[in-house]
């Protein structure tokens, strides 16, 4: 591992790598000690993540990760849905443990919104799909559904009571005609006053989120853009169809936060140090049952929305090298390698071995992940505490060797190593 100086530019973007659930909440919040801005650019109330600030644990859904520094400014851009009833209770609930969030957070006018009839539809398609996805159940997949489909609501929509009840009345409408259709109860699409009650707060919060970056970064000011989900959850480049619905990779955080991509200056992939998934799909270094069950426990893998089990399995190089083309990394933050630290050895798939082809780049199809047969190395554990490292130098030799290989097969510096939940546990300015 090299020992540059940690991430500097102007705008940095902060991508996960895995299936989500990569600790990037942490990450964030480490960075954000450096940021003026912080702003999600996609997904919506799907994630969760989780800081923790001394003895307090926060899981954030929908505010950026950055909120628990005092005075950074906190967006979400035109590319996040937001459920404002969920939002604004999260808001609520910050204030209420002292988290200042006055004047502090912008929501874009040109975010689309997700109501109770995008939950409601979510839980339906799920109930009678054949593959089931294993969503979350945040009304994510119809939210972007009407987006692109044209006939979604926007932030801005809600500013204007006339256009609010027509442009809901007709969302609501169309929602029960198809829950109807999907053998689904019409009324747990809610009501219009429901769906419309959280709007009265919107003109604390509505702004031109990309004209607020540009004119951030005219001003001199760091900005982060925090992604959420994951590369290979990714719509495109993810484990179709067992993705989220929309861009999680770096070049969404362009045209999710309104700048464009020459504004971007460095981007920052996470990788958990072992890999976990939470929903349905193929997890082609997904351990055996046994193993499962002892990581979980270890690592603490439960979904930080739904609190459902991840599934887990050993570190996927394939994957992490694939996640540093796709999302053009400047760096790789590391984190939970403390976690490992009681193992006596670990396993890396460096390779793909799929039909005649020994390496294989990450398929494409997910028939074709399901015959991939990973390809180990196996590495010494370093069976020490790495908790109270906070130079490369206080890891034990075989830590570092094992950062050292995940450095050499994504082929990107590493930038950030975390070694706990607390804020202090990292171990920064790695490399650039
Ligand atoms: P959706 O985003 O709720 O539609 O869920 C689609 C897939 O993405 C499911 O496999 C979810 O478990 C997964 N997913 C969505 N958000 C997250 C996240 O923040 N962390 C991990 N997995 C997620």
């Amino acid at each position: 591992m090299s020992g540059r100086a940690a991430p500097n530019g102007d705008c940095t973007v902060v991508v996960g790598c895995q299936w989500g659930d990569e600790g990037k909440g942490k990450v964030v919040d480490v960075f954000a000690e450096d940021a003026d801005v912080v702003a999600r650019y996609q997904g919506g109330a799907n994630a969760g993540h989780t800081v923790h600030v001394g003895d307090h644990e926060f899981v954030l859904h929908q505010v950026p990760s950055g909120i628990l520094h005092p005075g950074k400014r906190c967006l979400l851009g035109n590319g996040v849905v937001v459920d404002l009833a969920q939002f604004f209770s999260e808001c609520d609930h910050l204030a209420e443990r002292g988290v200042d969030v006055r004047g502090r957070i912008g929501v874009s006018t040109r975010a689309h919104v997700v109501f109770a009839h995008h939950r409601a539809l979510d839980a339906a398609l799920e109930t009678r799909a054949k593959h089931k996805i294993g969503t979350t159940g945040r009304g994510i997949g119809p939210a972007y559904e009407d987006k692109t489909g044209r006939r979604g609501v926007r932030i801005g929509d809600l500013l204007d009571r006339a256009l609010a009840e027509e442009t809901v009345a007709r969302s609501l409408q169309g929602a029960r005609e198809r829950l109807e259709w999907l053998g689904a109860d019409p009324a747990s699409a809610g009501t219009l006053e429901e769906a419309l009650a959280p709007a009265s707060r919107l003109p604390d919060v509505a702004a031109d989120v990309g004209l607020e970056i540009w004119e951030a970064r005219a001003k001199g000011r760091r900005v982060l853009l925090e992604g959420a989900q994951g590369t290979a959850l990714d719509v495109d480049h993810g484990t179709y169809p067992y993705v989220t619905s929309s861009n999680t990779t770096a070049g969404a955080a362009s045209a999710g936060a309104g700048i464009g991509p020459t504004a971007i200056d460095s981007v920052i992939g996470v990788v958990k140090a072992y890999t976990t998934r939470v929903g349905n799909g193929p997890l082609p270094t997904g351990f055996d049952e046994r193993m499962d069950a002892f990581m979980r426990k270890l690592g603490a893998e439960f979904g930080a929305t739904t609190g459902r089990p991840r599934r887990c399995g050993w570190f996927d190089a394939v994957l992490a090298a694939y996640a540093a083309r796709v999302n053009g990394l400047t760096g790789i933050a590391v984190t939970k390698l403390d976690v490992l630290d009681t193992l006596p050895e670990l396993k890396i798939a460096t390779a793909y071995r799929l039909g005649d082809a020994a390496e294989h780049p990450f398929p494409p199809t997910v028939q074709e992940l399901d015959q991939a047969e990973p390809v180990y190395e196996t590495l010494p554990g370093w069976t020490k505490p790495t908790t109270e490292a906070r130079r490369l130098a206080d890891l034990p030799a075989n830590a570092r060797a094992y950062l050292d290989r995940i450095e050499e097969l994504a082929g990107v510096p590493i930038a950030m190593v975390s070694v706990g939940t607390r804020r202090n546990q990292v171990i920064r300015g790695v490399a650039a």
